[in-house]
């Protein structure tokens, strides 16, 4: 049986709370269109179409954050930082990446509460996605 006891208070995950799939792919679009104009981080990504590339991290973070396991199904465990190894991720590239993600986090109008736990995951997974010197 599926019942909810009474009394019960029934959880909602972060991805329920936010708006679920909408508020990830609104965040994840607008962080491509910036990384689409921007001179440093264009060039890394190798494919030259970005929409699978979008469609990967918002799968992802759809997945970190409680909703569908679609990301891992499709690629398995995530293993961020050695999916990242074959890019130069310097200073450099972790400030024009939050830069982008500010932007997108901003314009989804999130409660602060959510807003700031979602900004303090970001900048802890960017500063560990960090693997070149200078
Ligand atoms: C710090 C600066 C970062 C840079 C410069 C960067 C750059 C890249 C590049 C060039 C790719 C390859 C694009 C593709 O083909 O998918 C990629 C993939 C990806 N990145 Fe990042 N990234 C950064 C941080 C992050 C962070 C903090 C996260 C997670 C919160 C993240 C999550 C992902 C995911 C999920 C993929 C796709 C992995 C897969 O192949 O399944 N990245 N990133």
């Amino acid at each position: 049986m599926n019942e909810i006891p009474r009394g019960t208070v029934q959880e909602q995950t972060f991805y329920e709370q936010v708006g679920g799939e909408d508020t990830f792919r609104r965040l994840v679009r607008r962080f491509y269109e910036g990384v689409a104009e921007d001179p440093l981080l264009r060039p890394m990504y190798p494919e030259e179409d970005l929409g699978p590339a979008e469609e990967r991290f918002t799968l992802f973070l759809i997945q970190y954050w409680g909703g569908p396991t679609t990301y891992s199904q499709h690629r398995g465990h995530p293993r961020l930082r050695m999916r990242h190894a074959p890019f130069q991720v310097d200073a450099a590239a972790h400030d024009a990446w939050l830069k982008h993600m500010r932007v997108a986090v901003d314009e989804l109008g999130l409660a602060p509460e959510h807003e700031a736990q979602l900004w303090k995951y970001l900048t802890y997974a960017a500063a560990s996605m960090i693997n070149t010197a200078g």
